[in-house]
């Protein structure tokens, strides 16, 4: 039997994905936005930004689950008493925004692109699906419950877990013992080597998804302190109807520095003088 090589891609799906998102974990981990938030530099307003848009998210990863779910490229992974967020994200909006919660959400441009995703694979490539789940289920059962500690902290919330639902897993008795089930059973879907590339190279774009949706919510709590406003809520709002570019994300996401306008007629400047310059000394030469 073919064993695999020390640097080659594990066998087990759940490993071999652990392993290929092990750097854009680190990079989610480091991303601004969730530094701060380590640190316990959340406020309500981050929070309440975060927690919106993770509404927005799994409202789609559990349309396009519940579609797939007799599919057998996703059925072993159907847990929707043990996993599925969509409730309590309704509870805890509520409980940040108020009853007309559903009108006063944000949603940003990087939200859209997430669900925008989430909908093609479920109803295109639903063979790709794991990699979505994957990655925010587990997850959530993993750093979540860090988050949650920090937040309950940080916000001054009632140990009770209101506002935290999204972080109460109530049908889980143990997050080890109920992720290594979950892991079993990712590894009991049966896939062809292509179909297993593909599905790799879409945790990763899961991963870089969320990265940049942490980047777009710290720019716009950044422009808005620099904006001294004293909510960001109506920023967010025109931000939304602003038609506010977006993109699903490539493998990489910051591309070359490029000479802006302003830039270029600067160095055109600068080259015309320095010409003018030669010129004079060399006339001035010439005429001596
Ligand atoms: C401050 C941010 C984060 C912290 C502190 C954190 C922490 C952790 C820790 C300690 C584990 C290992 C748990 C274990 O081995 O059982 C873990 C696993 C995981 N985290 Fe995070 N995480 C963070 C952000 C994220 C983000 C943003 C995502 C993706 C949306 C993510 C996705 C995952 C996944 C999919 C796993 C399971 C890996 C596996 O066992 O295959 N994490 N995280």
């Amino acid at each position: 039997m073919e064993r695999p090589q020390p640097d080659s891609m594990p066998q087990d799906l759940s490993e071999a994905l652990k392993e290929a998102t092990k750097e854009l974990h680190t990079q989610a981990e480091n991303a601004e936005f969730m530094k701060n938030f380590q640190k316990g530099q959340v406020t309500r307003e981050s929070f309440k930004l975060v927690m919106a848009s993770l509404y927005h998210i799994y409202v789609a990863l559990e349309e396009e689950i519940e579609r797939n779910k007799e599919n057998a490229v996703y059925a072993p992974l159907y847990f929707p008493e043990e996993l599925h967020r969509r409730a309590a994200l309704e509870e805890d909006m509520a409980f940040w925004y108020g009853p007309d919660w559903q009108e006063a959400i944000p949603y940003t441009a990087a939200t859209r692109s997430y669900v925008r995703r989430l909908h093609e694979v479920g109803c295109m490539e639903p063979e790709l699906l794991v990699a979505h789940a994957y990655t925010r289920y587990l997850g959530d059962l993993s750093g979540g419950q860090v988050l949650k500690k920090i937040a309950q902290k940080a916000l001054d919330l009632p140990s009770s877990g209101e506002g935290l639902a999204f972080f109460t897993f109530p049908n889980i008795a143990s997050a080890t013992k109920f992720k290594q089930l979950y892991r079993a059973r990712m590894n009991t879907l049966e896939m062809s080597p292509k179909v297993r590339q593909r599905a790799i190279e879409e945790a990763k774009t899961a991963f870089l998804l969320n990265i940049q949706l942490f980047e777009e919510l710290q720019g716009l709590l950044t422009q808005d302190t620099a904006g001294q406003s004293s909510s960001t809520t109506p920023r967010l709002r025109r931000q939304e109807g602003g038609g506010v570019q977006e993109s699903t994300p490539t493998k990489t996401p910051r591309g070359k520095p490029q000479l802006n306008i302003a830039s270029q007629s600067l160095l055109l400047r600068w080259v015309l003088t320095f010409s003018f310059l030669v010129a004079t000394v060399a006339v001035g030469l010439y005429a001596i």
